[in-house]
């Protein structure tokens, strides 16, 4: 994990022109990384990082992870984040998301092999599936149906942390893998299908905001910047993980429905409509593990991060 003297620390950032990457990105440029942001645009955009054009150090590059990842100089830390991520974008690519996860993840491991870098996988709080455990530590090994709809995400995730395993214990590559739960901020899209910007959009619409099923059912929001800072803590440890990165704080969707209308100041209303097939009831993360060995834990309150991206959807109403 050393640069040369004088040399600024090479950061490789997969999938880093999507929303979670493009706030990663600029966090490491922040910090004086050189960072080499690879996308194939499938879900991101170059506007996402069009702030960090022409700043010291960093660089964008069409490229599909799945093809191969051609990176010239030292690399000191490979952050592997691209996959599709909401389910409207992986039902719509079901191959190309188990190629992110399987002929990525090989493709990224091979890079960091190449320089001794350190590898971090983003994975998921989806390799719990539903959840039979609650709330979710690192020790659970989920309920997840191989065959169901979700089961491209789900199981290329599964599989990317058994490759990363495998490659750290084989040929002793240097990883980590941290477990993502729900984020949300700036940068998201309107129409990605994830509950905090359809909410956002139907509320600044004055539409009714679609709540599926009952609304009972329970996620946990982590903002943007929490994550990318436990993504950072993360890469800067010697732990392999998985560690869980998320919010404790459980919301009900209904609850989210009506605190995005009185943060919208929206007169909309809440329609129920049909809940996804193998749409998990609950989903909260046991952060003991990030908390203890990390020295992280999330510190923005919801109605904070939401009056946030409420805000830049504002703005940015095309999103
Ligand atoms: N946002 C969340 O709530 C969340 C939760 C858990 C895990 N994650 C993980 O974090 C990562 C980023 O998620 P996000 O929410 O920013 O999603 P996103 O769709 O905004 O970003 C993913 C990026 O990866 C790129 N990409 C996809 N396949 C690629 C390929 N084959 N080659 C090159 N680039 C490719 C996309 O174009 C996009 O820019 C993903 O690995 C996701 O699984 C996110």
């Amino acid at each position: 994990m050393t640069s040369r003297p004088g040399e600024r620390l090479h950061a490789v950032v997969t999938g880093g022109a999507g929303f979670v990457g493009s706030h990663l990105c600029t966090a490491l440029v922040a910090h004086g990384y050189r960072v080499t942001c690879i996308d194939d645009f499938c879900t991101g955009s170059s506007a996402n990082v069009a702030h960090l054009a022409g700043r010291p150090g960093f660089e964008l590059r069409e490229a599909d992870v799945g093809e191969g990842l051609d990176v010239e100089g030292h690399v000191d830390y490979v952050f592997h984040l691209a996959s599709p991520a909401s389910p409207a974008d992986y039902l719509r690519l079901p191959l190309h998301t188990l190629d992110a996860g399987s002929l990525g993840t090989r493709n990224a491991l091979e890079l960091a092999r190449r320089d001794g870098a350190r590898f971090l996988l983003t994975s998921t709080s989806e390799v719990y599936g539903d959840p039979l455990q609650h709330p979710q530590p690192e020790s659970y090994w989920g309920n997840v149906n191989p065959v169901g709809p979700r089961s491209v995400y789900d199981e290329a995730k599964r599989f990317a942390e058994a490759l990363t395993t495998a490659e750290a214990g084989a040929i002793g590559v240097d990883t980590a893998i941290v477990r993502l739960f729900n984020t949300y901020g700036p940068r998201m899209r309107s129409h990605d299908g994830r509950a905090v910007p359809t909410f956002i959009r139907q509320a600044l619409a004055g539409e009714p905001l679609t709540v599926t099923g009952d609304g009972t059912q329970t996620r946990s929001l982590t903002y943007v910047t929490d994550t990318v800072n436990g993504i950072l803590a993360m890469a800067r440890s010697d732990l392999a993980g998985p560690v869980n990165i998320g919010n404790d704080v459980e919301f009900t969707m209904l609850e989210l429905a009506h605190l995005i209308i009185e943060l919208t100041d929206s007169p909309s209303t809440v329609q129920f409509v049909a809940r996804p097939t193998d749409d998990p009831a609950v989903r909260r993360p046991d952060i003991a593990m990030a908390r203890d060995k990390l020295r992280w834990e999330p510190t923005t309150q919801a109605h904070e991060g939401l009056a946030a991206t409420i805000e830049w959807f504002r703005v940015h109403p095309e999103a």
